[in-house]
């Protein structure tokens, strides 16, 4: 028998209800509390986070449209108009996290053509390395969160072919180990986020040949702990945001009845604080926009009542995919 080291215990007082308008408040006061020092030290992760207020407003059915143009102009000014890549905040060096997040903004907002798409196109172009594998900005580090960067990017843009796929299938192929999951680069061990990233762009490019399924799926399901939560790797504690990147895998794997859906609802209201609105990453901690969205989204991939339906492999609501006419693989 499996022996579990490390696994939170869960408080006896759990709502097991969403508390939205709470959540909607507490993501609202976060972009509006401009003069805070937490809003000054978190000037590197602006766009990201911008990323996650605004789809776990839009997946709770409380979509921004007062402030969308000043969010636009806000983007339009992150762009580096020499390299064609975003940035986190103005006067920031641009990266490939937060070009994505910028384009998952604008795509829900259906604002695409506000920036220099063509400059994008060939920010990612640019990013791609001789074996495949993308680096995240000129500075070089490799990773493969970066190849599901860029081919998101990509897609959105309808411009996938700027790149040579078979050759980022290949590196992100290199990456698999043994146990089916996914490491951040050859040799590295798995890991349940970057298995997600692995996987959602074997979801964009067709290529679920790559994979090995059943095995994969095994390991993901071992990600839940007794709690219900799910951890990120073997002997970790859990934390609400492996709901999302273990969840989201195994949907677009179509194992989601692999696991114990009830536990882990129980796992994720357990992490939602009461008083302020928000989820922390554990029952107790301090609430943040980041786990906020994945808490919410995993809710979402749980058929929880009144969120909108969220794509497993974009992380944004289905209706948008749609409209842009995306068809990530997703096995049924
Ligand atoms: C855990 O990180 C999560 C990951 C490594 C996956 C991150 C994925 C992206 C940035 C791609 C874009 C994602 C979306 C949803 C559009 P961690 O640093 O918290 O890991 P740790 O738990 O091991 O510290
Ligand atoms: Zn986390």
């Amino acid at each position: 028998m499996t022996e579990h080291l490390h696994d939170v215990v869960l408080p006896d007082n759990i709502t097991e209800e969403l508390l939205t308008s709470q959540h909607i408040d507490f993501i609202k006061k976060y972009g509006e509390e401009q003069n805070k020092f937490e809003y000054g030290m978190t000037d590197y992760l602006r766009l990201s986070g911008m990323y996650w207020g605004l789809t776990a407003l839009e997946l709770m059915n409380a979509g921004v449209t007062d402030t969308q143009d000043a969010i636009v102009e806000y983007i339009v000014k992150c762009q580096d108009p020499d390299s064609g890549g975003i940035s986190a905040c103005i006067d920031h060096d641009p990266h490939i996290l937060h070009t994505l997040s910028g384009i998952q903004i604008l795509a829900m907002f259906d604002k695409l053509d506000a920036i220099d798409i063509e400059g994008v196109v060939k920010y990612v172009q640019k990013l791609q390395q001789f074996d495949g594998s993308f680096s995240g900005d000129k500075w070089g580090e490799v990773d493969t969160r970066f190849s599901f960067c860029a081919v998101m990017i990509l897609s959105i843009l309808n411009r996938i072919s700027a790149i040579k796929v078979q050759k980022a299938v290949k590196f992100v192929k290199s990456c698999k180990n043994f146990d089916g999951g996914f490491g951040s680069r050859p040799l590295a061990e798995s890991h349940a986020g970057l298995t997600y990233c692995c996987v959602g762009f074997l979801s964009i490019t067709k290529r679920f040949d790559v994979l090995d399924i059943d095995n994969l799926a095994w390991w993901l399901c071992e990600r839940q702990n007794p709690s219900g939560g799910f951890n990120g790797r073997p002997e970790k504690l859990p934390d609400v945001c492996y709901s999302w990147w273990v969840l989201a895998t195994l949907a677009m794997l179509g194992k989601l009845t692999w696991i114990d859906g009830a536990k882990l609802q129980t796992f994720i209201f357990a992490c939602q604080d009461q008083e302020t609105g928000g989820f922390s990453d554990r029952p107790k901690d301090v609430p943040d926009p980041f786990h906020t969205l994945f808490a919410v989204a995993a809710l979402s991939l749980l058929d929880y009542e009144n969120i909108q339906k969220v794509n497993p492999t974009y992380c944004m609501p289905q209706h948008v995919i749609d409209r842009l006419q995306l068809d990530p693989k997703i096995l049924p």
